[in-house]
């Protein structure tokens, strides 16, 4: 919560990019045992984006903060720090953020790279909030950006069916009114097996047997993880929401992470809130696109008149890690 002499911080600018290839539910029973009634019910997706070989993290990224400069009408001259949100860089190092800053032309900002996968657009926010507030830094572009098809296993239907690609980027600055609440964070690494990507990395270095082994592609435990999903995502609302006396009635809409719609509808039950009004849901046309679902989620709401001035909105997220991070803003 903002205390005394602190600025007020919010989103001043909001943008994204969404690869122009689809690939639908039809499609996918082309390539591996699975029905489109089967994905629907299951996840709610109908299809999802997929980049070129030849569009990396970074490309994507730099498209959705260009839209976001535009929205914010800045200038990449006005940014001070850019985080990109990622667990699929373009490469380990340097950081994908590194990589933006050079596209973008702003060569001697900050940059830097957090890796928390699902969650990684409300720890963005979260630190940006943190620069801003204290003034350190007077704008912060947040980015998230994903190419969740590179770490795919497109012969395994338990997770290819489920993943996007896709960018979307915020501009956080000084806000005069309204503008972040509050924001809670969480992790608990005891569960990191549930879903992670198991080489490549310094604990198994790649080598022919990993890639026969098809450790390079990302693994997932999804019933139990379903289990945590829809516990953890609304119990972190309730902290988010709680410090400051807000019930389900006071959120204006729920902007969540896009990875179930099934566990969407069973937090916003236990939120005591109507999906049907208070929910925003997008995973029907993306599906999960990691750190940017909750990204493009919060500029498609926006966009299409659901968030409006004075309206109070909560971003709740949940992913790799495990972590977790919900935000409320008050637009
Ligand atoms: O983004 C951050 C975190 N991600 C999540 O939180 C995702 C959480 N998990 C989920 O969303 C769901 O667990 C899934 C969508 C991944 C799976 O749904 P489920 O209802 O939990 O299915 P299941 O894994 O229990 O599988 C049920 C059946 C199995 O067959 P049997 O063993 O009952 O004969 C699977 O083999 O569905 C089968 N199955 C499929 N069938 C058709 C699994 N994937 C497919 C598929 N098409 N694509």
């Amino acid at each position: 919560m903002t205390k005394m002499n602190e600025k007020k911080v919010g989103i001043i600018g909001l943008g994204k990019y969404l690869p122009e290839h689809r690939l639908s539910n039809k499609d996918l029973e082309k390539i591996v045992d699975t029905t489109d009634e089967w994905i629907t019910a299951r996840t709610g997706i109908k299809e999802r984006r997929i980049a070129a070989d030849n569009e990396a993290t970074s490309d994507m990224a730099v498209k959705a903060a260009k839209n976001a400069l535009e929205n914010a009408k800045l200038n990449p001259g006005d940014i001070d720090l850019v985080i990109v949100a990622t667990i699929t860089p373009d490469m380990f190092f340097p950081a994908t953020a590194c990589i933006v800053q050079n596209k973008l032309g702003i060569n001697s900002v900050p940059a830097f790279d957090i890796s928390v996968a699902c969650s990684g657009f409300m720890y963005g926010i979260a630190i940006a909030n943190q620069f801003i507030k204290t003034g350190v830094y007077k704008h912060v572009l947040v980015i998230a950006a994903e190419k969740m098809s590179s770490v795919t296993d497109w012969t395994d239907r338990s997770t290819c069916v489920l993943m996007g690609d896709g960018a979307g980027a915020a501009i956080l600055g000084e806000v005069k009114d309204g503008g972040i609440l509050s924001v809670y964070l969480g992790a608990d690494g005891s569960k990191g097996d549930l879903l992670n990507m198991p080489a490549g990395g310094s604990r198994i270095p790649a080598t022919v047997s990993t890639v026969e082994g098809r450790l390079h592609f990302l693994k997932m435990q999804g019933n139990e993880l379903f289990r945590h999903a829809v516990k953890i995502m609304a119990e972190a609302a309730m902290k988010a929401t709680e410090p400051l006396g807000l019930k389900g009635d006071d959120i204006s809409l729920v902007i969540p992470h896009q990875a179930n719609i099934r566990i969407l509808n069973a937090v916003a039950k236990r939120m005591g809130i109507d999906p049907a009004k208070k929910l925003y849901l997008n995973i029907e046309k993306y599906g999960n696109m990691s750190a940017a679902s909750s990204a493009v989620a919060l500029t498609e709401a926006v966009e299409e008149g659901r968030v409006k001035k004075g309206d109070t909105i909560l971003l709740d997220a949940f992913g790799a890690g495990l972590t977790w991070g919900a935000v409320v803003i008050k637009w």
